[in-house]
């Protein structure tokens, strides 16, 4: 009872004293209201080294993420709007879960056990990104969790039969996860109840010089990939697998992106500019590096792992400064480049691509990682 009384006074006066910095974790606020009333909400995750993520449940949107510059500044890294508005009217895609399937397929058309698919053509003839209403348009259920030193946030889609012209109901859950040691984690799962493509990814677009409209150019790239998948004028591959050695695709050794992306090279015209898949070294589904990125003025440097046997570098060559972001940022040609961990574009018309069809009874299974660092850190 004694010991009571004397720890009363510091009781009182820590409820009384002013509320100190919240703790590192997951708070949400609403971020505003879908056309059929429903709410979207923002969660904003922090880690304890400072790090921040926002996310809302709408598209799994990644709207806000911040990582420290080589002074230890920390700046929002990705491109993306402050409105619930603005994602609603035009977003190419900014920050999303792209699903049910990452990228093109041709025509809009697959076969899979003897029958002919037809999904949503958004994309000229082809089908893009999972649709008109992909994966990054729905409102998914959402879960914080914290353990230990990581917090985040677990997101579940049940995607139905027949949904933008795919076959199963599929139970999507992607986990985003925020460490101490400055890495995102996404870890993503599905379950389905008759045969399915699915290719599941994630669309943030960087710029790692800070909130800006300057162009990403100069950012440094190394992709781990001996190989790239050439495509032809609609951006579908042709199959062909071929060596990046000797072409404007070589990334094996850091290269500025704007160093050959106005190169008189056909891929680089169908393209127009780097919009393709690499194959990662080894075909392999163990966790390994895939791209570092480093931009020269922050000291900011992005690795990203995955046990994807693809990545899609694209160069932001569609943004044109039509679209104003947060910050009042103009997004102008090629200020924010994507590098999205999948597998291969139009894999269920490619026999000699790796499978993407998910059966009943299996389990889809696949992470990727976004690690930050600077170059005063090596
Ligand atoms: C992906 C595609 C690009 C483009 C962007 C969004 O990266 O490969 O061609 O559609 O998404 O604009």
């Amino acid at each position: 009872m004694r010991r009571f009384l004397i720890l009363l006074p510091f009781l009182v006066m820590s409820c009384t004293s002013p509320q100190p910095d919240p703790e590192p974790g997951v708070r949400s606020r609403t971020f505003g209201t879908l056309p059929d009333g429903r709410e979207a909400t923002i969660y904003q995750i922090e880690s304890p080294t400072g790090m921040v993520m926002e996310v809302t449940n709408y598209g799994g949107i990644i709207t806000r993420l911040t990582a420290p510059n080589r002074d230890g500044i920390y700046e929002d890294v990705v491109l993306g709007y402050d409105n619930f508005g603005a994602y609603l009217e035009e977003t190419p895609y900014f920050g999303a879960i792209i699903g049910r399937y990452g990228n093109r397929i041709a025509d809009g058309e697959f076969e899979l056990d003897g029958e002919t698919y037809s999904l949503a053509k958004n994309n000229g003839e082809n089908h893009l990104h999972g649709g008109i209403q992909g994966f990054d348009k729905v409102l998914w259920e959402a879960e914080p969790f914290s353990v230990e030193n990581e917090h985040g946030l677990i997101l579940r889609y049940e995607s139905p039969d027949g949904e933008e012209g795919y076959p199963g109901n599929l139970s999507v859950t992607v986990t985003y996860t925020l460490t101490a040691d400055n890495r995102v984690i996404f870890s993503y799962q599905a379950t389905t109840d008759k045969a399915t493509p699915v290719n599941l990814t994630q669309h943030s677009y960087f710029n790692l010089a800070g909130p800006s409209s300057e162009s990403i150019l100069d950012h440094e790239l190394m992709l781990a990939a001996d190989h790239f998948t050439p495509v032809d004028e609609g951006l579908i591959p042709t199959g062909e697998i071929r060596p990046v050695e000797g072409t404007p695709f070589d990334f094996t050794e850091p290269t500025p992106i704007g160093a050959r992306i106005d190169q008189d090279d056909e891929q680089i015209v169908n393209g127009l500019g780097y919009d393709h898949n690499w194959v990662l070294s080894g075909l392999s589904s163990d966790m390994r590096l895939a791209a570092r990125v480093h931009e020269p003025t922050s000291g900011r440097i992005m690795e990203v792992m995955t046990e994807e046997p693809g990545i899609q570098f694209y160069s932001g060559n569609f943004l044109d400064g039509t679209l104003t972001g947060k910050y009042g940022a103009v997004y102008e040609h090629r200020s924010g480049f994507c590098l999205e961990t999948q597998h291969f574009p139009d894999s269920p018309n490619q026999p000699a691509f790796p499978s993407t069809i998910l059966r009943p009874g299996e389990t889809y299974q696949t992470r990727t990682v976004y690690a930050f660092s600077t170059d005063a850190d090596s």
